[in-house]
């Protein structure tokens, strides 16, 4: 797995990160609640070469439309020579999946390998910092999935400590869990949303009365689901993930198009929830054993773009050698 830095590489190079799913603890987080999630093998490959100007898919670079290759490129490039970057990905945009987190990791690990390798506690930190400044809010979830791979958890319990972030008095531990080798199945509502407007308005809730005990329960569930996977008990963690889903629905962010696409997977499934910011984009359900065709036929049926996930080999990688000539 990938604890290890990225090593140092001249340009051209590739690389890849792969995209996440939230199995517990989404907005709660960013009020420093724990989280665990999967980082999923549907991953954004880049190719960085040298340029006579910098362009992203053969585009020239502009802040307005490239928040996060500009912010990117000022934390990790500066005073470097102009670069073209090309981007693929398998990840759908504003759908929960972690995109725009893939993305900066990839460019990342592309840029710290560049200028003499990157350490992943420096690429998580960068990464994090980057995307949260082109979003305007957020914790470090997403790009820790990114840079690390596998199944993490924030200011989680089990597993074993991968490595540490902090920003100004806040602090997170980001933890590495066991991979269980489980099969989930992710449905696309395609119904696209901004995770800033969903963060705000879930902060919003969470000032009521009531936010504080709500926080309570995310917290608890998170945990209870992070022992859980640990024991390998599907059925539990089928059990947290719709205890989960139900505080998502309290706190505003369920949409009547994933509540739709949990109902017409229910009878093949462990439980499942949306995934990410909510209020549109993705569901993740844990199918009943024997049951992930079906899972899949249902959610298809119920008019989703629904696709087989297991957790990701690597995080942030290089990806190979690039003919410096070539395509
Ligand atoms: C977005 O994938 C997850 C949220 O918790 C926001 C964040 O953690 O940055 C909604």
């Amino acid at each position: 797995m990938s604890e290890e830095p990225v090593p140092p590489h001249l340009l051209p190079l590739a690389t890849r990160a792969p995209g996440k799913c939230i199995l517990f603890g989404e907005h709660a987080v960013v009020h420093g609640r724990p989280e665990l999630l999967l980082a999923i093998d549907a991953e954004t490959q880049l190719t960085v070469r040298p340029a006579k100007r910098s362009t992203l898919n053969g585009i020239p670079l502009d802040s307005a439309r490239n928040p996060y290759a500009m912010r990117a490129m000022e934390a990790l490039w500066s005073g470097q020579s102009p670069i073209a970057i090309t981007s693929t990905s398998r990840l759908p945009r504003a759908s929960g999946l972690g995109s725009s987190a893939a993305f900066v990791a990839a460019l990342g690990a592309a840029l710290g390998a560049a200028t003499g390798g990157i350490d992943r506690p420096r690429l998580a930190a960068a990464a994090f910092r980057i995307e949260r400044e082109a979003q305007g809010v957020g914790s470090p979830g997403d790009t820790s999935a990114a840079v690390g791979g596998g199944y993490l958890s924030l200011n989680g319990t089990g597993g074993t400590i991968a490595w540490k972030l902090k920003e100004g008095d806040r602090r997170w531990t980001v933890r590495r869990h066991p991979d269980p080798e489980w099969v989930w199945i992710v449905a696309d509502s395609g119904i696209h949303h901004r995770t800033g407007d969903a963060v705000r308005a879930v902060g919003a809730r969470l000032a009521a009365p009531d936010g504080a005990e709500l926080l309570d329960r995310f917290e608890r569930v998170a945990l209870s689901g992070m022992k859980a996977l640990g024991a390998e008990d599907r059925t539990a963690v089928g059990r947290l993930l719709d205890e989960n889903q139900e505080l998502l629905r309290i706190v505003g962010v369920s949409h009547p198009r994933l509540e739709t696409l949990l109902d017409a997977a229910r009878p093949e499934i462990e439980g499942g929830k949306l995934t990410g910011a909510g209020a549109g984009g993705c569901v993740v359900v844990l199918p009943k054993p024997g049951r992930e065709m079906a899972a899949l036929r249902s959610l298809t049926r119920a008019g989703a773009n629904a696709f087989a996930v297991r957790g990701s080999r690597t995080g942030a990688a290089l990806l190979g050698e690039l003919d410096p000539q070539g395509n």
